[in-house]
């Protein structure tokens, strides 16, 4: 594998940053200054350095993504894809968004080409939580959050218990291990109220960095994937 993609693959840096380093030899691959970023280096054993700084090659690549609304979480070329908002690079190494929000949803999306890992992220049988920041229309009562709680029947299904974190009626945070179609804006349909504003905070071990603007995207860093990689196997 070239070197520079070596090194931008980790997001350490950009090709163009990589080719600036290796000239002032700041790039050293098994202690030796590489001046010439497109040598080819084997990826499972040379030990790189960036700035002094040890880089950890990975098969895959992990990115969080602030998705805005108005897009949609497919990898299908379409002027709204979520993928429109990422590197082209990202799309032609298979990455895909790891499960869906809605359009009008916002909020936390991983990104990601480490398919086993998106099936454990996504397979019912983990429970892996979700938590959404909510607002809703009419405002929920005690009542119908214990219900929202306990269990909601969507058409013969009923929801796992939730975790509902009221800051009032009208919001608030709720937590859920499942992720089915439309879940959360059925689950308050189904208690009487309309969700008017979704938001995914947290998605497993991972927090929506509240440094992202809404479109913006930052790779996942070091303790972020191994908190992922170790999720129950
Ligand atoms: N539940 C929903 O209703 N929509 C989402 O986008 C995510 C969870």
């Amino acid at each position: 594998m070239r070197l520079d993609k070596f090194i931008s693959d980790t997001g350490t840096a950009s090709r163009k940053e990589c080719a600036r380093a290796a000239r002032s030899g700041l790039i050293l691959v098994d202690g030796i200054a590489v001046r010439d970023p497109s040598v080819h280096i084997d990826e499972n054993h040379a030990k790189v350095t960036f700035c002094g700084n040890p880089v950890q090659w990975s098969r895959f690549t992990y990115v969080m993504l602030y998705k805005p609304s108005g897009v949609i979480s497919t990898t299908e070329d379409t002027p709204r894809s979520v993928m429109r908002l990422l590197p082209p690079e990202f799309s032609k190494k298979g990455m895909f968004p790891c499960g869906r929000l809605d359009i009008d949803t916002v909020g936390l999306l991983l990104i990601t080409n480490d398919g086993p890992l998106a099936h454990r992220m996504l397979a019912p049988k983990h429970h892996v939580e979700k938590t959404y920041a909510y607002m809703c229309a009419p405002p929920v009562e005690e009542e119908q959050i214990r219900q929202l709680e306990n269990g909601i029947d969507m058409n013969g299904y009923f929801t796992k218990p939730a975790h509902v974190e009221a800051e009032s009626g009208e919001r608030g945070r709720i937590t859920v291990t499942e992720g089915k179609y439309h879940q959360i804006k059925r689950m308050f349909a189904a208690v009487g109220s309309e969700i008017v504003f979704l938001k995914r905070e947290k998605f497993g071990p991972l927090m929506l960095d509240p440094t992202l603007a809404e479109g913006e995207w930052r790779f996942l860093a070091d303790a972020e994937i191994c908190a992922l990689t170790s999720l129950q196997k």
